[in-house]
C-alpha cells in the first residue's frame, strides 16, 4: 500500500471528522459567513480527497498485472459473474479429464478489503490474522501491499518469515529483523515455550499474554519481551465466543501489570477480541472502556502503554444485523475518545473480514441414490455423494456455524438445457453426503432440490474463512487445489 494512498485515508478522514463537527455547530447556532466559508473549503477538500482516494485504487487496478500475476493469478473481467467463472474452470476441468472439486481464489477481493479496511479505519492498522486463511499467496500479497500479520503459532510466524524472506532476495536493503518486530504480533495468549523461544530468535517483539502463569513464562523465557495484556470481553452477541477460553478479567489483568512491574518485564498494551463473527457493535465500545481502565491501571504502576490491538470479529459479510462500516464508526468515536494521542500504536486482527468473499468452492456429484424406489415411506428421496466434504472444505459445517441450504447451493448442469423450462423444476427433498466413509459427513439434510445428476457440478460462494485451513488428507482424499484469478 503507497505511503501516499495512507495519507490520502488520513487526510480524508480527517476531513470528515471536521465536518461532521461544523454541522453539529450549525444544528445549535446559526452560522456565520466565515463559518459557511470555511464549511465550503472543507467540503471541497473533502471532495478532492476522495477523488484522490478513488485514483489511488485506480493506480493499484493499474498495476494489477505486476501485483497479481506473479502470484499465478489469471486476469478476468470486473463484469464476470461467478457463475461465468466457475463454468469457464468446469470446463477446463472437464476438457483434461478431471472430475475433482476446485477451490477459485479471487485475489482481487482481498485486495479490495485491505483498501477498504484502510479507508474506513485509517488509524488502525492491519494485521491479518494468518489462521483463518493461511494461503501463502494470501500472505504475499498482503505483505506487498504493506499489511502486518498476526500469527497463532510458530509455523504461521514461518509462513511469515517466509514471504519477507522472498522480498529480501528482491531487495537487499530490506531489514528482516526489522520487519519482523514491527510486521508480527504473536496473539495466542497461552503459548508453547518452544514457540515462544522460536519467536524470539527471530525477531517478532510483539506478543500477547491473559494470565500470571504465562508472565513468569515471559521472565524465564523471553524477558524483553513487548507484552500486550489480553482482556476478556463481552462475546454473547458473537457467533464464536471465545471469552470462555481467553482473556484475563480487570481485576487479573491488574495483577499482571503488578507482577510483570515486579519482575521487570515490559508490558506495552492491551489487546482483546470481541468474538469471531461479531453481531453487537456496542462490543467494541465495552471492551474499548475496559481498555482505557487498563491503560489508566498500567500508568499509576509506571509503564507507559503505546499499543491497543482490537482483535478481530468484523463479518467477513455485511448483513441486516450489522455491517462492517457500522463496527468501523463505532470503533474510531471511542477510539478519539479514549485514544486520541497519536503516539498510540492502533492494530487490528482482522480474519474473515479479508477472505470470506474471496473463495468460490465448485464440487461433482459423484453417486446418486433414489429414495424413492428402495424404500417405503421413505424420508427422503435423493441423496447425493460430492467429492468435497466436513473432512475438507466443509469442515466449517462443525467448526465454524455453516449451514449449507437451497439458498447456497448454485447448480451447474452436466448437460446444457436447451430450452429454459416453462415450469419451474419440482423440488424433492434431498441429502448431500461428502464422499468419505463416515456418516458425519453430511453437507445438509432434507432440502427441497430439482433432481440432479452423477456429473453435474454445486458451487458455494464465500467460502474463504476458516476453511481450506482445516482441511484434511480423511480416507485418502486430496486437499482441493486452487485457481488463483483477479477481477480488473
Ligand atoms: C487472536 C485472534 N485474532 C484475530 C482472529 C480473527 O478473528 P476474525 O476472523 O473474527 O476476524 C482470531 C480468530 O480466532 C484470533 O484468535
Amino acid at each position: 500500500m503507497t505511503k501516499n494512498y495512507i495519507y490520502h485515508v488520513k487526510k480524508s478522514a480527517f476531513l470528515k471528522q471536521q465536518l461532521q463537527k461544523r454541522t453539529t455547530n450549525r444544528r445549535g447556532v446559526a452560522a456565520t459567513t466565515g463559518q459557511k466559508r470555511k464549511t465550503a473549503s472543507l467540503r471541497r477538500q473533502e471532495k478532492n480527497m476522495k477523488t484522490m482516494l478513488r485514483e489511488d485504487c485506480k493506480s493499484i487496478s493499474k498495476r494489477a498485472e505486476e501485483v497479481f500475476e506473479p502470484l499465478g493469478a489469471t486476469k478476468m473481467s470486473a463484469s464476470q459473474s461467478t457463475r461465468s467463472m466457475v463454468k469457464g474452470f468446469v470446463k477446463q476441468q472437464v476438457s483434461v479429464g478431471s472430475e475433482d472439486p476446485f477451490i477459485i481464489v479471487d485475489l482481487s477481493s482481498v485486495a479490495r478489503r485491505a483498501l477498504n479496511w484502510k479507508r474506513l479505519m485509517p488509524r488502525v492498522e492491519l494485521f491479518y490474522a494468518v489462521k483463518c486463511n493461511p494461503n501463502p499467496n494470501i500472505v504475499r500479497l498482503l505483505f506487498k501491499m504493506g499489511c502486518n500479520f498476526d500469527c497463532a503459532s510458530l509455523e504461521e510466524i514461518k509462513l511469515v518469515r517466509d514471504v519477507m524472506e522472498e522480498e529480501v532476495k528482491l531487495n537487499p536493503a530490506f531489514h528482516l529483523a526489522q520487519q519482523m518486530g514491527d510486521r508480527i504480533i504473536f496473539a495466542n495468549p497461552c503459548k508453547q515455550t518452544s514457540h515462544m523461544k522460536y519467536a524470539r530468535e527471530n525477531h517478532v517483539k510483539m506478543v500477547t499474554a491473559d494470565n500470571e502463569f504465562e508472565i513468569t513464562k515471559f521472565k524465564q523465557f523471553w524477558p524483553e519481551a513487548e507484552i500486550v495484556i489480553r482482556i476478556k470481553t463481552d462475546d454473547k452477541n458473537s457467533v464464536c465466543a471465545f471469552s470462555s477460553k481467553f482473556g484475563a478479567t480487570i481485576s487479573v489483568a491488574k495483577k499482571m501489570i503488578q507482577q510483570s512491574k515486579e519482575l521487570g518485564l515490559n508490558v506495552v498494551g492491551v489487546s482483546f477480541h470481541v468474538g469471531s463473527n461479531c453481531k453487537d457493535p456496542s462490543t467494541y465500545a465495552s471492551a474499548l472502556d475496559d481498555s482505557k481502565t487498563i491503560f489508566d491501571f498500567a500508568a499509576q504502576v509506571g509503564y507507559d502503554f503505546k499499543l491497543i490491538d482490537i482483535g478481530g470479529g468484523y463479518p467477513g459479510k455485511d448483513s441486516q444485523e450489522v455491517t462492517f462500516e457500522h463496527i468501523t464508526k463505532v470503533v474510531n468515536e471511542k477510539m478519539e475518545q479514549h485514544f486520541a494521542d497519536s503516539s498510540i500504536r492502533v492494530i487490528g486482527e482482522p480474519g474473515r473480514y479479508m477472505v470470506t468473499e474471496c473463495q468460490t468452492l465448485a464440487t461433482n456429484i459423484c453417486a446418486k441414490r433414489d429414495q424413492r424406489l428402495i424404500e417405503e415411506g421413505h424420508s427422503q428421496d435423493f441423496l447425493y455423494y460430492v467429492n468435497e466434504g466436513v473432512y475438507g472444505t466443509f469442515n466449517n459445517i462443525y467448526f465454524d456455524h455453516m449451514i449449507v441450504n437451497e439458498s447456497n447451493i448454485n447448480i451447474l448442469k452436466k448437460k446444457r438445457q436447451m430450452k429454459k423450462p416453462l415450469e419451474p423444476a419440482p423440488r424433492f427433498s434431498s441429502t448431500i453426503w461428502g464422499p468419505t466413509c463416515d456418516s458425519v459427513d453430511k453437507l445438509c439434510y432434507s432440502i427441497p432440490l430439482q433432481e440432479l445428476d452423477i456429473g453435474d457440478w454445486l458451487f458455494f460462494s464465500d467460502l474463504g474463512a476458516y476453511t481450506s485451513c482445516c482441511s484434511t488428507n480423511f480416507n485418502g482424499f486430496k486437499l482441493t487445489k486452487f485457481f488463483y484469478v483477479y477481477k480488473c
